[in-house]
């Protein structure tokens, strides 16, 4: 049986590739590619663009800490015969560098964004095509040679002072620490593409043909056909943000949510002729799949919890309940602890025999951002932060993973990793890369306090602490023990957070709407009051903090908050107002009867 994405479209596909010609001789200045605007009849979407804000003086006044961020961010792009080509991962240079001073492509994510969001996107089209470029170089790992669509790792450039050359250096894996090889980079890349394509309002460059090539390369590795029976990707460990040993082999929620996203940005972005018309369908084809996959055995709230809780085991055939055959008794307690009344989320990974119930920050912010979970959805997993708030996000927002592994589990699932010691690093740490994710999520649902409480903590401390790459212990309250000062992605993280905070009409660049991809009946998720940000203002369309109209809303809500809460609450008080109203009825009735001198006989009606 041929299941999405497999069978004679994925035969037409490698053969597809397999014709793409070397192209390690395209040249980043377009010259040996078509032509920036070779637009055809048949090009597919340029979409609406998102018109980049000019941010006004008073802006950066207000927040010189984005100045700081922008400069030193700035300052750290890396040159290559002349040519920008990316930004370090930190610019620390107290403790030994390892690789810090690469570029990866997962790290200049947010530092494109706030490029794009300052209207410099010339530094990120550079980018772009320079990474492209090195996809196409001869890449091995020992005595293996590795797929042509895989993206770099990282790079650098080499100096040779000697003959004033300059040289990239570039892995794939083969030398990173525990020969970690990123499946993120791939997605982040057409992800970035979309973004960039959006914010200059036109497709010359995601058209252009190397770039049309570069998409259709990373298509062809995570959609061809292989063993899979589920729509997911599997993955090794470390082959995402988490880049250690951390129990996320298997279908990791952040590699399965940047696969949906990246699935939906190529989409847009592919020219719909030729040959490659079967991408097209084979996305087609893929992403309802994968959205009711993860929708029905990701998804986690209370009752779900519940159900986990009461699984009988051992079925067989297909109306079965417990699919994977998980034993509630691999349910870790903590869970039952942490799981709210209120929200839900989608947990860290599922596989035959096995879920694993821990919260990942990333997994479950792209999810939203992406529309892989419903509207809905998207609120319950904000109400399970809020509720949660002081796990996830305490004094540093916010955790990567929750909870921390500890004792025997961290024996076995670290492989002893002093790095991952409890509470630290990946292992319950706090990264303020992860503030432009929780702040895109917010306002993408709503949730202008949380954003507010979110980047007033991270501005309290993020500067004076010099960038920070990571905080230590459960409230995030310590600079991580080996973590890099200057990173650039905890600077970029901050900017571009503030930015969308100051215009959520930002959030076009990385924000997707539901579409019509897959909408299978959900159970509404309950959105009572918070506790901890009681009764959240939503965000309107043009809900710019400093407009005259927010100013004025925001005047009116503080007015009439009690009558808002009153009518927020009608559902739960029909009942006390059907007494009230008897009382009311009885009241008036025995006044009438007691001044006409009738004897009172009642039954009540409910
Ligand atoms: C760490 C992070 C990884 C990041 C790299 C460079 O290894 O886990 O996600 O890309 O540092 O900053």
């Amino acid at each position: 049986m041929k299941g999405p994405g497999e069978g004679d479209d994925a035969h037409d596909l490698r053969s597809a590739v397999g014709a793409s010609r070397d192209l390690s001789s395209l040249e980043d200045d377009g010259k040996s590619a078509s032509p920036g605007g070779d637009m055809d009849s048949s090009v597919p979407m340029c979409s609406p663009n998102v018109p980049v804000p000019r941010f006004s003086p008073t802006f950066f006044d207000r927040h010189p800490l984005v100045c700081d961020a922008l400069k030193a961010l700035e300052n750290s792009i890396i040159y290559f015969r002349g040519k920008m080509v990316g930004i370090p991962a930190a610019l620390d240079h107290s403790s030994g560098a390892l690789n810090y001073d690469q570029v990866f492509v997962r790290d200049f994510f947010p530092s494109a964004l706030a490029f794009l969001m300052t209207e410099k996107p010339e530094i990120v089209k550079k980018i772009l095509l320079r990474t492209f470029r090195l996809q196409a170089s001869e890449k091995r790992v020992d005595c293996f040679t590795l797929g042509q669509c895989v993206m770099p790792a990282s790079f650098k450039v080499l100096h040779n002072p000697v003959t004033g050359s300059e040289k990239l250096s570039t892995d794939f894996g083969g030398s990173a620490i525990g020969r970690v090889v990123p499946i993120d980079f791939s997605f982040w890349w057409i992800i970035l593409l979309r973004a960039y394509t959006k914010a200059i309002g036109n497709c010359d460059l995601s058209q252009r043909e190397d770039c049309q090539r570069g998409m259709k390369l990373i298509l062809s590795l995570c959609l061809s056909e292989g063993f899979d029976t589920f729509p997911t990707l599997l993955c090794a460990n470390g082959c995402c943000m988490i880049d250690r040993r951390m129990g996320t082999y298997g279908y990791p929620i952040e590699i399965q949510a940047l696969f949906f996203m990246a699935l939906k940005c190529a989409r847009d972005l592919l020219k719909a002729d030729g040959d490659w018309k079967i991408y097209i369908a084979l996305i087609e084809k893929r992403l309802p799949a994968l959205t009711y996959h993860m929708r029905s055995h990701f998804w986690l709230n209370h009752e779900q919890l519940n159900d986990i809780y009461r699984f009988k085991t051992e079925e067989y055939l297909y109306t079965v309940v417990n699919k994977f055959n998980v034993i509630p008794e691999s349910i870790p307690d903590w869970l039952f602890d942490f799981m709210p009344r209120k929200g839900g989320y989608f947990i860290g990974n599922v596989s035959p025999g096995r879920m694993d119930f821990r919260w990942f920050a990333a997994g479950n912010c792209i999810s939203i951002l992406s529309s892989l979970t419903t509207r809905e959805r998207s609120l319950a997993i904000m109400d399970l932060i809020e509720e949660k708030w002081q796990d996830l996000v305490g004094e540093m927002p916010m955790k990567a993973v929750f909870p921390a592994l500890e004792s025997h589990e961290w024996r076995i699932v670290t492989g002893c990793d002093p790095k991952n010691n409890p509470w630290s690093y990946h292992n319950g740490g706090s990264w303020p890369v992860l503030l432009w994710l929780l702040t895109a999520a917010s306002v993408k649902t709503g949730r202008p306090r949380m954003v507010k409480i979110a980047l007033e903590l991270a501005e309290r401390r993020m500067g004076k602490d010099e960038w920070p790459e990571y905080y230590d212990g459960r409230d995030g309250c310590y600079i991580g023990k080996q973590s890099r000062k200057m990173q650039t992605w905890s600077m970029s993280g901050y900017v571009v957070a503030r930015m969308i905070a100051e215009d959520p009409s930002l959030l076009g660049l990385i924000s997707l709407d539901e579409g019509k991809d897959m909408n299978p009946t959900l159970s509404r998720a309950t959105s009572l009051p918070s506790r901890l940000f009681p009764d959240p203002p939503r965000y309107t369309p043009a809900d710019n903090p400093t407009s005259l109209t927010s100013i004025c809303a925001s005047m009116v809500r503080k007015r009439f908050r009690p009558f808002l809460a009153l009518f927020r609450m009608r559902k739960h008080f029909r009942c006390l107002t059907r007494v009230n109203l008897l009382g009311i009825r009885l009241f008036f009735t025995t006044i009438k009867c007691t001044s006409t001198g009738y004897s009172l006989s009642f039954s009540p009606r409910f």
